[in-house]
């Protein structure tokens, strides 16, 4: 599919999820909607989100008036309107009257109506039905000239274990399997504790009552609920396809959270490639009690460039909070300052949107108290208000120098989410201590902690337009990855990995004969065993002349070509290698036997990213908790310097630079306040017509 920009005229997008279907018989307060609208300096909305009810009332009869009027008005204010399938949530009269719509748990326990994002994916009837609301809301408004893109449906997620969906599941394995039993059980290892199956029928979905301990089972089983899933949007498309090929189509992608990783119930990267444009919600939790706002800021930077990568191109952020949520264990409001820098860290990581959840708070229900554009108080005064009002007018400023621009880095680290169900279901090591998304977001902040851009990619991209590929805990990893990795060092990359990596094949099977070889070639080393540790165990090692913890995992190592960096320093390994480096044809690998402390990442990085030349986008001297990331296009670069502290700092610019908002030039010292932005262009980084270097 070719690639498809949300641009709408270059002009950032501001706005939300807007939910007029709650306020129907408020007709006042529709009409004050877009008076704000236009003081909160905002310009997009997306709308329907969950108004089945509203859309559909009664089984076949549609009402659309409603609609019609919110657009009308929204496109009165020069404003554009994303419109979204009302599939997250349907109405009570279908449950009641097509209860197969109504998703059954892991326990085989149909749910009752009620909440949302509760369907299931197999169900004849509710696809039929999507496609049919689906085909009327695009012969209405898919000429609309306000109309920018579709959103399918919201946020999907979870599992159905029906009879529906456990058919489709065996007739996935059918095709999977080539109809070949003895495949399947060569797969999942069927003789263990007596798992054979000798007929396709007696195959069933992991229940929790079970606690199915057949690993490959488990793992194929997460791959049909992605599938499924990808597969109901791709039927849920297909009028919009049809009848608008020319409107882009997202679906908004979130993280895990609390933990602020990856998003683990669907294979992202391959739902990525079934949508135009990748869109995200982010709801961090800011001002925490568990980490300093500099350490969730890299979390963030690592989500959104992950997402970034997902297509390579710029993203929407789909949903945020101007103020708090309502579902944190503590719902806390973001401190002055905090929205504005916030949402300046997506524009400067790919975002081309800033778009909330909420645009007014309901009045009833769950989400009375989320943090919204529009309090109850209803007045354009408030703290939040102005805030977003003071965002949106920087980002009118700012978005011909904003949109569309690209991020390029010469950093990458491997995220493969079939990697994470594979190892959080191995049974071994520490069951609690595995954290494979968080240890990946613990290298990345040694980058940005320098300003070093990455991208955090999947597999199966190209990694020779790399410098430095980072592929730690790649436990579950296929024959082909292993060479593809090796041809990268073959051929003068650099590549780091760790403890666990490439011990199981794609179906969970633990590979024999030792390590693979290609991994023992290009590592040029084998590790013999994975010692686990309890907290107050301890050991550490030296490096540069310090020395540095180890926590929860130590491989012991076979050194063949490789040579030692450094050497575990206690236990019956002492003075064995802990991490060793290999010189390979053309390029280099590291193996990190050890789980280290953060200071260790930083220096050891610190050094790879001078060794490689890998440079930020400024020169600039910083303490922790300054972040420099950039955007460019046309030879122009844009440079946002972010203060995630609380406290003021002063950065010493080493280049001239120009203040885009305040037209000034910089260089030298630079005081930033607490949760301070500044946005810059850097003098003489294109040439122009007369090869001059100009501004
Ligand atoms: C999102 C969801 C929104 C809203 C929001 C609250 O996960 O898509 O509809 O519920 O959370 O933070």
């Amino acid at each position: 599919m070719d690639k498809k920009r949300v641009t709408d005229e270059q002009r950032l997008l501001h706005g939300g999820d807007y939910n007029p279907d709650q306020w129907l018989a408020y007709p006042e307060i529709l009409k004050e909607d877009v008076v704000l609208m236009q003081k909160a300096h905002t310009n997009t909305f997306s709308i329907g989100i969950f108004a089945w009810a509203a859309l559909e009332p009664e089984e076949g009869t549609y009402d659309f008036e409603w609609l019609d009027n919110v657009i009308e008005r929204i496109q009165a204010i020069g404003g554009r309107f994303i419109l979204a399938t009302p599939s997250g949530a349907r109405p009570a009269w279908m449950s009641k009257q097509h209860p197969e719509v109504l998703r059954v748990d892991a326990s085989r326990r149909k749910l009752l109506h009620g909440a949302r994002h509760n369907h299931c994916f197999s169900s004849p009837y509710y696809r039929k039905k999507t496609q049919a609301v689906n085909a009327k809301l695009a012969e209405r408004y898919g000429n609309h000239p306000a109309l920018l893109m579709w959103h399918i449906s919201n946020e999907f997620g979870g599992e159905c274990h029906c009879d529906l969906c456990q058919a489709n599941f065996r007739k996935w394995l059918k095709e999977k399997y080539t109809n070949d039993l003895e495949r399947l059980n060569d797969s999942w290892w069927g003789p263990f504790w007596s798992h054979t199956i000798t007929d396709w029928e007696q195959i069933e979905s992991p229940s929790p009552i079970g606690e199915t301990a057949v690993h490959g089972m488990n793992l194929d089983w997460r791959r049909f609920v992605s599938h499924q899933t990808i597969d109901f949007y791709k039927n849920e498309i297909k009028p919009l396809r049809e009848k608008t090929p020319d409107i882009p189509i997202t679906t908004n992608f979130m993280s895990d959270n609390p933990a602020f990783t990856p998003f683990t119930g669907l294979d992202y990267q391959a739902f990525a490639k079934e949508v135009d444009v990748v869109s995200w919600d982010a709801y961090p939790a800011w001002h925490n009690d568990k980490e300093d706002t500099a350490t969730l800021a890299a979390k963030v930077g690592f989500l959104n460039d992950h997402f970034y990568a997902m297509k390579d191109q710029p993203f929407l952020l789909m949903e945020s909070t101007p103020s708090g949520v309502n579902w944190h264990h503590v719902n806390k409001a973001k401190r002055p300052g905090m929205h504005y820098l916030s949402s300046m860290q997506m524009l400067a990581h790919g975002s081309d949107s800033i778009l909330y959840f909420q645009w007014r708070k309901s009045r009833g229900s769950s989400e009375k108290f989320h943090g919204a554009v529009v309090d109850h108080d209803q007045s354009p005064e408030n703290r939040v208000f102005k805030e977003v009002a003071r965002l949106g007018q920087t980002m009118e400023a700012i978005s011909e120098k904003v949109v569309g621009y690209q991020r390029k880095a010469k950093v990458a680290i491997i995220y493969d989410v079939e990697n994470e169900w594979a190892l959080n279901d191995a049974q071994g090591f520490g069951l609690k201590t595995k954290k494979y998304g968080e240890t990946l977001q613990k290298h990345y902040q040694a980058f940005w902690d320098k300003n070093i851009a990455v991208d955090i990619i999947s597999k199966d991209v190209d990694f020779e337009q790399y410098d430095l590929v980072l592929a730690p805990m790649l436990y579950m990893m296929s024959e082909k990855t292993a060479k593809q990795l090796q041809a990268y060092v073959e051929k003068g990359g650099t590549l780091v990995s760790s403890y666990m990596t490439g011990l199981v094949d794609e179906a969970d099977l633990a590979y024999l004969g030792g390590w693979l070889t290609p991994l023992k070639e290009t590592f040029g080393m084998a590790p013999l065993e994975t010692d686990t540790y309890y907290p107050t165990d301890k050991n550490s090692l030296e490096f540069n002349g310090k020395i540095y913890d180890i926590k929860d995992y130590a491989t012991i190592i076979e050194c063949d070509s490789a040579e030692e960096v450094a050497t575990y320093r206690y236990d019956f390994y002492q003075r064995t290698p802990a991490i060793t480096v290999n010189h390979y044809r053309q390029g280099t690998a590291y193996y990190m036997g050890a789980r280290l402390e953060e200071s260790f990442l930083t220096e050891f990085y610190g050094e790879l990213i001078a060794d490689l030349g890998l440079t930020p986008p400024l020169d600039i001297t910083h303490e922790r908790g300054i972040s420099v990331q950039a955007r460019e296009a046309n030879g122009l670069k844009t440079v946002f310097i972010m203060n995630f502290t609380e406290d003021l700092q002063v950065i010493e610019i080493n280049e001239e630079v120009r203040d885009i908002q305040t037209d000034e030039t910089l260089s030298g010292q630079l005081a930033l306040d607490p949760y301070e932005v500044r946005i810059l262009e850097k003098k003489g980084w294109f040439v122009d017509s007369n090869d001059q270097l100009s501004l």
